[in-house]
């Protein structure tokens, strides 16, 4: 019984390490999940990967309209606005609240949940790494 325990304790020692990281990765996949329900149709994750919306790799800290080989509309380039995160808190509520004439919305009809949008915005963080694409 005694050496039973041991082996039990043991094996929880062995498998905290294994569990951590695992745990971490669960939320981490919370936000990439809540991204893709609601942006992944038309934006991408990766670096340049421009689809029917630019690509949102770096978009954290970079200037509206500015990422290189995507036909933006002219109200965006225009717009003199840089995505922090209040701004990008707005445009995913209502994108024409932040730049009117934005070819996003329509068809895009904004997300009404505040947590929602932290979430999005908290994975865009994750996905604009400081030695990125930023174009500030
Ligand atoms: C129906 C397609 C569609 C969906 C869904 C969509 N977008 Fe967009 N997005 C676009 C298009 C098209 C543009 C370019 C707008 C323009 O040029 O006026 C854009 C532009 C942007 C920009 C400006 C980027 C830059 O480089 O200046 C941001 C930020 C953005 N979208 C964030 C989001 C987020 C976050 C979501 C999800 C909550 C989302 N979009 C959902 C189509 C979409």
């Amino acid at each position: 019984m005694i050496r039973r325990l041991a082996v039990c304790a043991g094996l929880a020692v062995l498998l905290a390490p294994i569990a951590a990281p695992i745990a971490a990765w669960g939320a981490d996949d919370e936000l990439e999940i809540t991204f893709n329900d609601h942006c992944r149709e038309c934006h991408s994750f990766l670096k340049d990967d421009n689809r029917l919306g630019p690509s949102l790799y770096g978009v954290v800290g970079r200037k509206a309209g500015t990422l290189p080989g995507y036909a933006y509309s002219e109200s965006l380039k225009d717009s003199g606005v840089t995505w922090d995160e209040p701004t990008l808190d707005k445009w995913i509520a209502d994108p024409n609240a932040v730049i009117s004439g934005n070819q996003m919305s329509p068809p895009y009809g904004g997300v009404a949940d505040a947590a929602i949008r932290k979430k999005i915005i908290a994975y865009l963080k994750t996905i604009s790494p400081p030695d990125g694409t930023k174009s500030k």
